[in-house]
């Protein structure tokens, strides 16, 4: 198979070129920046050039010291076809710089300018319905054009030609926040190559998807349709697959314009959404220096456990320090009711991000544009150009972060459990959901609400990822196994570890198809005991066991136990009949490890009991015993230096005890041996040496 001209250019690039170093606990790899940034996103594009300073030295004063800028400025720099204009920014950069503020430069493929989409239609996106986009909002552009491929490569390569040396940019945002894929003739041509690649043969490729089934044989590759939902299931699961490598290759196409031109020390990154499940970002991230994500609230109130999550997660990418890329200035514009943040609130998250191992925290936005689908957004300055009262709030977090920031540089979370985030998986159950409650994110996080309360940090990992420093590793619902993972989990605990499947693991082979054993599949000998049949639930059913009484909703399985070293933990009260008084956990000691099967997805009280047992038993304390419900613990540490970030989450005040006595980093200096935190209070300490 030949390879579309832009994936082979950008691979051959990429191998000579390299990439830069991800950051070691600290924002930037630039010394002479400080170590923990606050940052806005700055559209000087949008204001008259008379206008920068004054918003600089607000920026300043309110100790800002990074902003993004360029994500969307593509008609500004280059307003006509091949005429490049970077002196606007030349300006801006050097009059922030005087501010003590450095940049990120986003490039700005995310919004092509109409000249570009309208001499050149084929560069936008067909939508999965056959309708091509528009122009007039953004994200318009089809992601595997090979001639959008090529615009986007040059303005990039123009850009980093520009800024590549420039002391005071520090990094690269690609695009802004990946997602939309393409469904026109160009993916169409680019799915068949792919599955062509993979497949070799049309025959192999009907026997690993079943296509008799339906008569849904294929005898080319170029008939097979593209669609992402009601489809073979197969075809679905490689159709993301395909488009986390298009993705890929997106970014790749980008960082070759860029690394050849670019200091070493400038990163190169993208802006990513949390759980969304558009594609895979551990393939993406594996052509990235470091991760970043857009921290926003999308329910109507802060969760803090469900956005600490999505921290763990989103350090999980390159398993290193990361930046908030964006986050909100206490209220956004696109949720049906956009309730703000308390006050306080701010402040708060923004020592979680940082608790969680964020080195930056940028506000978007800085101001909102005169004009445009964002003008009830939250930003720091209002429309006349004065700060808004979360401004303050925000200037304290500025002040915070520098007292701190020297302390804290180094220094980075560190965990001895594991939750397993696997994409395969999520969609897999996701096309297929059997019990409409079946939400596989909303089940990881029952799975992690009780450990990140318990045990006070939480990886959330890849199943690629080295198990060997966990003492507990919890697979939620690893739908989709291979024989590989399934031997990489057994001498996992064979070597000592703990580890925990949750409902509807080892269901699925990598083609999506049923494993030819019953679940978990290839893990259920080692486990000595199987699952007997599954069942979708919409009343509660009763629990009982060593983790105590309680209730299994939206699924349930009924389990057998196979070997006589298995032992039942929980077992099913009255119910349908076929789960009565059938086991709902078990559990395997194999040496000094153990494998625990549940086949239900339990209420949090009973989550929390069993998370407490499986803790006890895998030995992981939490850093601080005695802590009130809604007070969050996180430590940052080098191995020398111990820094706690405690967050009082609560609308009131709470008192935590110190296990030794500690200084204050944020508040007046001093040694304590307890905190008092008002509502949403922050301690940020650390451990006499
Ligand atoms: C993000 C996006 C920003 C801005 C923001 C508003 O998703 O990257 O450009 O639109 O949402 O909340």
């Amino acid at each position: 198979m030949r390879l579309p001209v832009w994936l082979a250019g950008s691979v051959f690039v990429a191998l000579l070129v390299g990439t830069a170093p991800g950051l070691h606990a600290q924002a930037t790899n630039f010394p002479d920046k400080p170590p923990l940034l606050v940052g806005a996103a700055w559209y000087p594009e949008q204001w008259p050039e008379s206008r920068w300073d004054q918003d600089l030295a607000l920026m300043q004063a309110a100790h800002i010291d990074v902003v993004r800028v360029g994500e969307f400025a593509w008609s500004t720099m280059e307003p006509a076809e091949g005429q490049y204009n970077f002196a606007w920014l030349d300006r801006a950069i050097a009059l922030a710089a005087k501010h003590h503020i450095c940049v990120v430069l986003g490039t700005p493929t995310a919004a092509p300018p109409d000249w570009l989409t309208t001499k050149y239609p084929q560069t936008l996106r067909v939508e999965a319905d056959g309708r091509r986009a528009e122009h007039g909002n953004r994200v318009q552009f089809s992601f595997t054009d090979p001639l959008y491929r090529k615009f986007a490569h040059d303005i990039a390569e123009q850009m980093a030609i520009h800024f590549g040396h420039n002391p005071d940019v520090v990094g690269w945002q690609l695009d802004n926040e990946y997602g939309e894929p393409d469904f026109g003739p160009s993916a169409q041509q680019q799915f068949h190559q792919w599955l062509e690649k993979k497949y070799g043969t049309i025959a192999n490729l009907n026997r690993r998807w079943a296509t008799a089934y339906w008569s849904q044989t294929y005898d080319n590759f170029d008939e097979i349709p593209v669609r992402a939902t009601d489809e073979n299931p197969a075809l679905l699961l490689d159709w993301k697959r395909f488009v986390s490598d298009v993705w890929k290759s997106y970014s790749l196409n980008q960082i070759s314009a860029i690394r050849p031109h670019a200091d070493p020390r400038q990163f190169i990154t993208t802006n990513t959404m949390g759980w969304f499940d558009g594609f895979n970002e551990y393939t993406v991230h594996s052509v990235l220096d470091i991760a970043a994500w857009d921290d926003y609230i999308d329910s109507d109130h802060y969760d803090y456990l469900e956005n600490g999550a999505r921290h763990d997660l989103t350090r999980g990418y390159k398993m290193k320090d990361f930046w908030v890329m964006e986050t909100e200035p206490a209220f956004v514009n696109w949720r049906p009711t956009n309730t703000p943040l308390q006050k306080g609130q701010v402040r708060d998250m923004a020592w979680q991000a940082v608790g969680h191992g964020a080195n930056t925290v940028e506000y978007w936005q800085w101001r909102s544009a005169p004009n445009g689908q964002e003008e009830y957004h939250g930003t720091l300055l209002g429309a006349d150009g004065t700060p808004v009262p979360v401004y303050y709030e925000i200037q304290q977090v500025g002040k915070e972060f520098a007292a701190a920031g020297p302390e804290i540089a180094g220094t980075s979370p560190h965990s001895e459990v594991a939750l397993v985030n696997d994409y395969d998986s999520r969609w897999a159950i996701t096309f297929q959901k059997h019990s409409a409650g079946f939400d596989p994110v909303a089940e990881m996080l029952a799975f992690y609400r009780p450990l990140r309360t318990q045990a006070q940090a939480v990886d959330i990992i890849s199943i690629e990822t080295p198990l060997d420093g966990y003492k507990l590793v919890e697979l939620p619902a690893l739908n989709v196994i291979s024989q590989s993972m399934a031997d990489r989990l057994m001498a996992y605990v064979r070597q000592g570890g703990h580890l925990l499947l949750g409902p509807r693991t080892g269901m699925k082979d990598e083609d999506n198809a049923l494993q030819p054993e019953r679940q978990p599949g290839p893990l259920a000998d080692f486990l000595g005991g199987r699952v007997d049949q599954y069942y979708a639930l919409d009343t509660n059913v009763p629990v009982s066991g060593a983790f105590g009484d309680g209730t299994a909703n939206i699924w349930a399985e009924q389990l057998q136990v196979e070997s006589p070293d298995t032992k039942v933990l929980m077992t099913y009260g009255k119910s349908n009949g076929w789960l009565d008084g059938q086991p709902a956990a078990i559990t395997r000691k194999v040496g000094q490890g153990t494998i625990t099967y549940v086949g239900a997805w339990f209420d949090a009280a009973t989550m929390s009991r069993m998370t407490a047992q499986l803790l006890d038993e895998a030995g992981v304390k939490p850093v601080l015993t005695d802590v009130p419900e809604g007070v969050e613990v996180c430590r940052r540490s080098d191995g020398q230096k111990s820094i706690l970030i405690l967050i009082n989450h609560n609308a009131t005040e709470e008192h935590v005890a110190l296990p030794e006595p500690m200084r204050e980093l944020i508040d007046e200096p001093g040694t304590v041996n307890a905190v008092d935190l008002p509502e949403y209070g922050v301690a940020v300490l650390e451990a006499e040496k």
